[in-house]
């Protein structure tokens, strides 16, 4: 812990934030009694507060983001040695790190060739809605603008991303929402709508989707937006045949495949790069964030193929065909020197490989501890990107309240291990406690949150 912050500095720190500090997703009530957590150090996999205690973090800050985990030099030197240099320009012009990590991310990404810089999951998202939209007054008339989404997906906080948000708790209050957003069923088998199972269930939300399309007019469908697996929605890997008859959907009705990798993205899913290259799709977009950086700089990308590409370069006569838009952030440069030294690290070190090891581990002693702990209904994931829902009966799978989860992710916490859960998301359904440790994990780490759950679990069931 930072022996450079004396007792009273923290104090004051602890004060400040009390008085000033709005934080994210957070009621604030109880900091009129109680203190707030302040994190203020991180060295590998651990993290210790303002009282100095000590955490193993099972969610790699907070939000599936510092991928590599915490205290890289290498990350911080290219980022200061780049903002010496040169901090920032407009992104209409390039820069030396844009450059190579744009080739560099590209090379891991066959099929597709264009980078655009934003800085967050939102924005990049929004990226994409926007070149849909264009597309469609190009080239449709217009008539195309209309963007699928799925029930229980999220893509942002901002509000033509809400827009296209599947989880209804999380959008209450904050309505009316842009027109032109259509949801489509999940494909959570789990929570099957359909009495079927693997390729039939695959096969029926497909065909839901296909409905849904058919009865908006597919000449007025532009994209479908997907989450590889939907992660704040219940961790949801969607069932074996689903993607490649999505792909099939696309294709015959002319519709773009938009794949949401902000969760998923650079290496969380482990042996590939990205989630939806296990499922061997070609998306005309790809968009990611969190763990792009592992949060050492800020910044997120909307990916394209060159079909897209060229449909903003095909008529430099008309002053407005190209893509009219900016993200000033976009063209901060800290962005893509911390990228490019992730990628780096974890090709170098391995770490799509241990991702794999450790998120098959990780799944394995979930597995292990529902044979003793009744309340874990089901354990999914790919990778380090792990869910366990909990359920107070495993036939009727009645879920767990949300103050059961939020007691079990404290009675975690408490014990010096840090996971989260789905909260304020699916109405009724925000019973998934979620795991996403850094993929530099090892075994031992990775028995210790889950030895920690199950004694949380015995806590708060019995
Ligand atoms: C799948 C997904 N898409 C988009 C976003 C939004 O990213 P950001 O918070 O960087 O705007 C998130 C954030 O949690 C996410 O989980």
């Amino acid at each position: 812990m930072d022996g450079n912050l004396s007792a009273n500095d923290i104090s004051h720190i602890v004060d400040a934030d009390r008085a000033h500090v709005w934080h994210h997703l957070t009621q604030h009530k109880p900091f009129e009694t109680g203190e707030p957590r302040i994190i203020i150090e991180g060295k590998g996999m651990r993290v210790w507060d303002q009282k100095g205690k000590e955490y193993l973090d099972g969610v790699s800050g907070g939000v599936w983001t510092v991928n590599v985990g915490y205290g890289r030099e290498s990350i911080a030197n290219v980022v200061r040695d780049q903002l010496i240099k040169m901090p920032y320009f407009s992104g209409s012009a390039g820069s030396v790190p844009g450059a190579l990590f744009a080739e560099k991310l590209i090379s891991k990404m066959p099929g597709m060739t264009r980078v655009y810089q934003t800085n967050s999951g939102s924005e990049a998202n929004e990226k994409a809605f926007k070149m849909v939209r264009q597309i469609s007054h190009k080239n449709h008339g217009g008539k195309k603008y209309k963007i699928l989404y799925r029930d229980r997906d999220y893509h942002g906080s901002t509000l033509a991303t809400m827009s296209a948000g599947g989880q209804d708790e999380r959008n209450a209050q904050y309505g009316p929402f842009a027109p032109g957003f259509v949801r489509v069923p999940h494909c959570m088998e789990y929570r099957a709508q359909w009495n079927l199972t693997g390729e039939a269930y695959a096969e029926a939300s497909v065909k839901a989707i296909e409905e849904v399309i058919l009865a908006e007019g597919a000449e007025t469908i532009g994209s479908l937006c997907l989450e590889p697996v939907t992660a704040g929605g219940g961790v949801i890997p969607a069932p074996e045949g689903y993607w490649p008859r999505i792909q099939e959907l696309c294709r015959k009705y002319d519709i773009l495949l938009h794949i949401d990798e902000v969760v998923c993205g650079v290496g969380r899913t482990g042996t590939e790069w990205f989630g939806y290259q296990h499922y061997g799709i070609e998306p005309d977009f790809v968009t990611m964030a969190k763990g792009v950086a592992s949060g050492y700089a800020a910044i997120a990308c909307c990916v394209t193929n060159e079909r897209v590409f060229d449909m903003f370069k095909d008529n430099s006569d008309d002053p407005m065909s190209y893509f009219r838009d900016i993200s000033t952030f976009g063209g901060c440069t800290a962005g893509p020197a911390a990228a490019l030294e992730c990628m780096r690290i974890i090709e170098d070190e391995g770490l799509l490989a241990n991702t794999a090891k450790m998120g098959e581990r990780m799944m394995g002693n979930l597995q292990a501890l529902s044979e003793s702990h009744a309340v874990i209904g089901d354990v999914r994931g790919l990778g380090l990107f792990v869910g366990a829902e909990l359920v107070t009966d495993r036939t009727s799978k009645e879920p767990a309240s949300e103050k059961q989860i939020a007691q079990v992710v404290a009675e975690c916490g408490a014990m010096g291990v840090i996971i989260g859960a789905t909260n304020r998301s699916v109405p009724g359904f925000n019973n998934t406690l979620c795991f996403s440790p850094a993929l530099i994990s090892t075994a031992d780490d990775i028995d210790n949150i889950t030895e920690t759950v199950g004694k949380a679990l015995g806590k708060v069931f019995g």
